[in-house]
């Protein structure tokens, strides 16, 4: 490490947090760009709106113990009854690493993503019942191949090595690794050739995915070999005295049928994991923690301990709103600004659910007429953007002066995000960023961040509103846009416009629902074209609007393929809008992939 690597790295402005972290800019996207500078922002679905109130309100960086995880006592050095056990992950450059983790989560174990070099000293303050061992691009062999500190091989905690790591297992440990005579790219069967608790209930033959250049040529002592195939003889390795496990092939992925229960036997049984991460408990341990650190700051302070909140529509926000009211109750306050860019019902199903079910104060601020004003005229896309994220500042900041003195905000950070932040390559990228908080308040009265869903993946924050009992049509609703149906006009937003959108949109939805597509698409919409086309309906001609459907299928919005809708959903979707929303007489459906077209028109 060199003198530089020992210094916090700061931020633009210099600032290092009380852990000598970088302070994060606040006001930006969890992608980093500015909440308000118009650009598109990629971002999930409701971190826009929530980097709009940040911007209004001059948050302060959140306040994350050294150890963050779930039950909150590690850093203190106790066990608590409420932490889960604990499968650590070390990313050795994989793009499969937080698979595993999310692998991991699925049997119910929380399992966390650390760099491959972390310590073995702050492994073991996390007290992991184990360590998985990531794949990775490298090579054992490479100058600066990643190594993991050595003192994990001490048999005091069992480690399973999945492909680059299973090699760095063998080397390490004294065997050897070659490139392989042939590479193994793809689908492959294993056979198991051992009695191994790794691979109990499973059958002598196994359908694995391969991805290897390297192989292992020589076991070290005290391993054994179980399973192989015709091209690699140490496919999976073992030293169960040690602990110690190796497979050459990939468990995380689908196209390993079995993976799962190699897995479950490493974690639940090898391991000796509880199953213990459950929604439920979930719940249960953020709410008192929630609860607990409102009270202690209301106390020391003699403050209300007053939890502000924006709610975007998304699923992110929602359930982190629904937690932290479960925690304190009428102490939270809910913003909602219905910019009138929502699609048909939301608005109103968001209303229902905060305020009539769940007794919330739900601030809903009806800026409809403020939006369409300032957005009379424009049809450049970027000023678009702009204009809604200023305007969004505006609401907010008079919101909340009208709340008084606010003690904590929420936001729905999502565990991808906070590896993300921490994650040495973007350390770097910070640096550059614009910084947006300029004056505010003075630090003393700056409010804290609450992260109810920062050890959360997506899909586990689904389960957690499902959980909480949020209606389905939330919690499982695909990403939506910060500036809303403004970037699917194409030209200029009118409130005429706007409802032709909205009722055509509103039947796409419905009919992907009815054919039960909703969920396997990561999005499906309306989108409204300035383009007039000639048609006859009846008896007459009409001269109106073309539309055009959307619906693409992705794992994270990055790149995205449009979906091979069947023709019968896309004939209804097609038949239905011109017989039902005035103004629309022609229906074309979007074939273009991303790259290199966007997923947005606009
Ligand atoms: P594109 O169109 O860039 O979209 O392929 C990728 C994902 O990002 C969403 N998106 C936005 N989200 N504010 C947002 O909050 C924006 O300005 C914005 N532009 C695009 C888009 O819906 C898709 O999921």
């Amino acid at each position: 490490m060199s003198e530089a690597d020992d210094q916090p790295a700061a931020d633009a402005s210099g600032r290092v947090d009380q852990h000598g972290q970088p302070a994060r800019q606040r006001g930006t996207t969890v992608h980093g760009e500015a909440a308000n500078a118009g650009h598109r922002v990629l971002a999930p679905d409701d971190a826009e709106v929530e980097a709009y109130l940040e911007v209004a309100l001059d948050a302060g960086a959140p306040e994350r113990p050294e150890i963050d995880r779930p039950g909150g006592a590690v850093a203190r050095g106790e066990p608590s009854a409420s932490e889960p056990d604990t499968v650590v992950v070390l990313d050795f450059g994989s793009q499969l690493a937080q698979l595993i983790a999310r692998r991991v989560r699925e049997l119910h174990v929380y399992s966390e993503l650390l760099p491959h070099d972390t310590p073995y000293v702050e492994l073991a303050r996390r007290r992991p019942r184990a360590i998985i061992l990531s794949g990775g691009p490298s090579s054992v062999y490479d100058e600066g191949a990643p190594k993991p500190d050595p003192a994990i091989w001490n048999g005091r905690i069992p480690v399973l090595g999945i492909c680059y790591g299973a090699q760095l297992m063998a080397l390490e440990l004294g065997g050897d690794v070659l490139p392989a005579a042939r590479r193994e790219y793809g689908p492959a069967t294993v056979t198991i050739t051992a009695e191994d608790r790794l691979f109990a209930g499973l059958e002598r033959d196994q359908p694995v995915w391969m991805s290897h250049g390297d192989s292992i040529t020589r076991l070290p002592a005290g391993f054994a070999a179980t399973a192989q195939t015709p091209s690699t003889p140490f496919a999976g390795l073992a030293d169960p005295a040690r602990g110690l496990y190796g497979i050459q092939f990939h468990p995380e992925v689908v196209h390993t049928p079995h993976g799962r229960d190699i897995l479950r036997n490493f974690v639940l049984g090898i391991a000796g994991a509880r199953p213990t991460w459950t929604p439920a408990n979930f719940i249960e341990s953020t709410v008192n923690e929630i609860r607990s650190r409102v009270d202690t700051h209301a106390h020391e302070t003699g403050g209300d301990g007053k939890v502000i909140c924006a709610l975007s529509g998304g699923v992110d926000s929602a359930v982190a709103a629904a937690l932290v009211h479960r925690a304190v109750g009428d102490r939270l306050t809910c913003i909602y600004v219905d910019h009138g860019l929502m699609r048909k019902r939301e608005s109103e199903l968001l209303r229902v659910t905060f305020e009539q079910n769940l007794g919330m104060n739900l601030v809903m601020v009806d800026a409809r007429e403020r939006f369409l004003e300032r957005l009379a005229g424009v049809t450049d896309p970027e000023q678009k953007r702009r204009i809604i994220g200023d305007a969004f500042i505006r609401v907010f900041e008079e919101e909340a002066a009208k709340i008084g003195r606010i003690d904590f905000l929420t936001q729905g950070t999502l565990y991808p995000d906070v590896i993300e932040s921490t994650a040495p390559e973007t350390k770097a990228a910070q640096k550059i960023k614009t910084h947006h908080n300029v004056g505010g308040l003075p630090d003393d009265l700056r409010f804290t961040l609450i992260e109810p869903l920062r050890y959360l993946f997506k899909d586990e924050v689904r389960l957690v509103g499902v959980e909480l009992g949020l209606p389905e049509a939330m919690v499982f609703r695909q990403p939506f846009p910060g500036p809303g149906l403004a970037i699917r006009i194409i030209g200029e937003v009118t409130a005429e416009r706007l409802d032709t959108l909205r009722e055509a949109d509103w039947i796409v939805i419905d009919e992907i629902k009815a054919a039960g597509l909703y969920r396997s698409l990561w999005q499906s919409f309306a989108i409204l074209t300035p383009l007039r086309s000639v048609g006859v309906m009846g008896d007459g001609r009409t001269y109106a609007n073309v539309c055009a459907i959307r619906a693409v299928t992705s794992e994270d919005g990055m790149t995205a393929d449009w979906a091979k809708l069947p023709y019968d959903v896309l004939g209804k979707i097609s038949s239905r809008i011109v017989n039902e929303v005035p103004g629309v007489n022609r229906v074309v459906y979007d074939i273009s992939s991303k790259p290199p077209a966007t997923i947005e028109w606009e």
